[in-house]
């Protein structure tokens, strides 16, 4: 009692005059405490940058070797939430700005929360899941496809996200408070298209007459509300995919989730920034910004700017960086900050780009079966809603993400409650028996087959065509494909009648050089949160398979008899989580054989496999068993083979320091908002240093007459980092850091700076940091 006083005092400021004043004002807290919050749960979130490598390396996603990352658009980060019940059982779920989950990174997070927590964390009750941002530095999955256009594993890559993963379960671990969690639903109608609606049309009619659209619309979040400090984070699930940015994009961006989450965060710490009763030291910068600078009138801003020339780049340390960094900056040390994250879910046949796909040639829509231009698949693009701009394009259907999410944060209600459980399960996904209904009555036994992927796969999408001759729904496949896959590995007739009537391209799940092309080994691993199921699954489900799976675990929770789920079960799927294989459709859309079909890894019935083993899982969790921890998929870091080559060293020309601008804003220059205000630096190679948790690029504001304060960094939407190097073997580099000014921005004195770290010649790393003149917002 005596330390729920001292609390309230101290964080209300409240004049409390009498003793009786106090006791009522407890007891009325402590009442609508229990009505209105009624906190059941320990919760925590937590929130660490993932960014990895911004030069060099291949974008996972778009399998372009071409696609190499050289530069931020904005950054990456790994958020997650734990709940936990007091005195019973906790899951972590960890949501990453990343293409896929992968395999090994998980493993190697497990290994690294079982030496610190012993088993408070395991495989059972960690799901860690993937956005699907195609604009990810790739290199980081363990199996030889996925890492093929990356030039193998890239360590730099995998450390960014083991690392970053583990930071942020252990604030959220540290995070756990008692609170209380709130769910939602509502439709999102222009968030995502069908982009292959000619297979969904292959579901049976009175299957798809259940249905109003051709993708699902809904949106699930949860709102989590900490007793001691409201509201601290939400999470959300939405399918739609993470191609808004396209198959040429070389800067490293979360694409449309990552941004919904980005701008989630903001308008929630400026909101709070607001409402809140802080003192004037405690106001976000870029709030007093606003107020310090509108006392100046332009020709006095412009005298004060002229006397800010560029700075010669001087040397630095990585806490330099980090310690400008605008969001860490802002942040009170007690309070946590607030994690918003929008998770994937049945994406697989979802593309963000709504407007259709066109010809780039002919500007007519592409065919309809085959997704083709004259034939060539190579032609056929989607386009976002701000085509031909793709940072629009992700901006837009970021935006309508958050702006949804927004509307369920601000009503959510339904309260969860119940306990909390778990069950996951290895299965061997290759050669698995599926009980399946028979037409016209009875069972049959099915089988999975050895992983395999079809020709259709090597068309792409309309998201990311493919380079080759393909086109997408080929049954037959083209004779030079055929050459280059009996070199690697001939399919025998039993694994070509089991992917039947996919053609079979690359017979991933049976080549075993240099080590496993394919996982054979997949999780299954069901969460439940209350009336929350949480399906973990570690692909992407097209969306009639999805709609299949959710019903099959609900019928067979609600029905169960146990009176523990009620007609108020949400039921999530959870996509791209724990490890990676690739697609999963119906059997009617498998048929088909376009991308997701040929992609659909261990033939016909790996949607049925999937069902069955769910099914197995929900059983278990009904009946308070446990389940078979199944066989251990392989740990293959030490067959890992890397072919892309270190920096070997950094240089500048004579005379010049790293961090020098090369490229400096107009002498005395006035820009509007919304113009673009460009600054080269002369810089090295960001592979030296990540910057984790810091920025390679600044835009600093003048407060009074010679203060700078932060107010955009690289995970800035309107603040681009550009590296590029004059030749592939060149030593020297220079960043480009261009910042569209935003319409919010207020008037007054800025400038640009950059950091970097440079490699010597024998290998120490020297951080640098270089400034631009100082210019004019009016
Ligand atoms: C697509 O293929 C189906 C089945 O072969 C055919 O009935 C339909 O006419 C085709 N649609 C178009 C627009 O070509
Ligand atoms: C910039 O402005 C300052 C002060 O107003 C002036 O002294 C200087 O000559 C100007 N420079 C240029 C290049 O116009």
């Amino acid at each position: 009692m005596m330390e729920l006083l001292a609390s309230i005092g101290c964080h209300f400021r409240i004049p409390l005059k009498t003793m009786w004043l106090w006791i009522s004002l407890v007891l009325v807290l402590q009442y609508s405490k229990t009505v209105l919050s009624d906190s059941n749960y320990l919760i925590g979130m937590g929130s660490y940058d993932i960014t990895g490598p911004a030069a060099d390396v291949n974008m996972m996603g778009y399998a372009n070797t071409e696609q190499i990352a050289s530069g931020i658009h904005f950054r990456l980060r790994a958020r997650s939430f734990i709940v936990a019940e007091p005195q019973g059982k906790r899951v972590v779920f960890v949501n990453l700005d990343a293409c896929m989950a992968s395999q090994l990174v998980t493993i190697k997070v497990l290994e690294r929360l079982k030496a610190r927590y012993g088993n408070l964390y395991t495989e059972q009750n960690v799901a860690i899941s993937g956005i699907h941002t195609h604009a990810g530095p790739g290199g980081y999955l363990q199996y030889v496809v996925y890492i093929v256009t990356s030039l193998g594993f890239v360590r730099q890559s995998f450390d960014a996200l083991v690392d970053g993963i583990e930071k942020s379960i252990v604030q959220a671990h540290e995070n756990l408070q008692p609170g209380s969690i709130f769910v939602n639903k509502g439709e999102l109608l222009d968030a995502g298209v069908n982009r292959s609606p000619s297979a969904y049309l292959n579901n049976p009619a009175s299957e798809r007459s259940k249905y109003k659209y051709n993708v699902d619309k809904e949106m699930t979040l949860l709102k989590f509300v900490d007793d001691q400090w409201g509201p601290v984070g939400s999470f959300n699930w939405f399918a739609t995919h993470g191609t808004s940015m396209s198959r040429t994009n070389s800067l490293i961006s979360g694409d449309n989730k990552g941004a919904a989450a980005r701008f989630m965060e903001d308008w929630f710490e400026q909101n709070s920034a607001k409402s809140d009763e802080l003192g004037t030291d405690e106001i976000p910068r870029r709030v007093s910004t606003i107020i310090s600078s509108i006392h100046n009138n332009h020709h006095e801003l412009l005298e004060l700017a002229s006397s800010f020339q560029s700075s010669p780049g001087k040397p630095a340390t990585r806490v330099s960086s980090a310690a400008r960094h605008v969001r860490s900056a802002l942040r009170q040390a007690d309070k946590p900050g607030f994690v918003s994250a929008f998770c994937q879910t049945n994406c697989g046949d979802v593309s963000p780009n709504v407007l259709g796909a066109f010809c780039i040639d002919t500007g007519v829509p592409c065919d309809f079966n085959h997704s083709t231009c004259g034939g060539k698949n190579e032609l056929c693009y989607g386009r976002g809603p701000g085509y031909p701009d793709e940072f629009e394009s992700t901006r837009i259907i970021g935006e309508r993400q958050f702006n949804k999410a927004v509307d369920l944060f601000n009503t959510a209600s339904e309260q969860l409650k119940g306990k909390v459980d778990y069950r996951h399960s290895y299965v061997d996904f290759s050669q698995l028996e599926v009980t399946i209904p028979k037409e016209g009555g009875g069972s049959e036994v099915v089988k999975t087959c050895p992983a395999a992927m079809g020709f259709a796969f090597a068309a792409g999408t309309t998201d990311g065509p493919g380079a080759f001759d393909f086109k997408q729904g080929d049954d037959k496949g083209n004779p030079f494909w055929r050459l280059v896959r009996n070199l690697l590995k001939t399919p025998d007739k039993k694994q070509v009648q089991c992917h039947s009537p996919k053609p079979i391209l690359l017979d991933t799940g049976e080549m075993k050089q240099p080590y496993d092309w394919a996982p054979s080994i997949l999780p299954v691993q069901i969460f439940r949160i209350g009336q929350l199921v949480i399906l973990s699954v570690p692909g992407e489900f097209t969306t009639m398979s999805g709609r299949r799976l959710r019903d099959a675990v609900k019928t067979m929770l609600t029905s169960s008899g146990s009176g523990e789920f009620g007609s108020n079960t949400h039921v999530v799927i959870a996509g791209l989580t724990n490890t990676y294989s690739q697609y999963i459709t119906t059997f009617e859309e498998y048929q088909i054989q376009r991308y997701e079909g040929a992609s659909t890894l261990y033939g016909p019935h790996t949607l049925s496999a999937y069902i069955q083993e769910f099914q197995k899982l929900a059983s278990a969790l009904i009946k308070g068993q446990a389940v078979e921890p199944g066989p251990q998929p392989p740990d293959l870091l030490k067959k890992q083979i890397s072919f892309l080559t270190p920096v070997v060293m950094d240089s500048t020309p004579a005379g010049v320091n790293f961090g020098d601008v090369s490229s400096d804003v107009p002498a005395n220059s006035t820009f509007k908002r919304g113009s673009t205000v460009t600054v080269v630096f002369w810089s090295a190679c960001p592979r030296n240093d990540l910057m984790t948790e810091g920025t390679f690029a600044l835009v600093e504001i003048l407060q009074g007459k010679d203060s700078w304060v932060p107010t955009y960094d690289d995970d800035d939407f309107c603040l681009r980092f550009k590296w590029s190097r004059p030749s592939k073997l060149s030593p020297r580099s220079q960043a480009t850091i261009e910042w569209t000014i935003p319409p919010s921005a207020s008037l007054g004195v800025y400038r640009i700076r950059h950091f970097g770290a440079a490699k010597r010649l024998m290998g120490s790393i020297q951080h640098f940091t270089g400034t631009s003149s100082a210019f004019v917002v009016a």
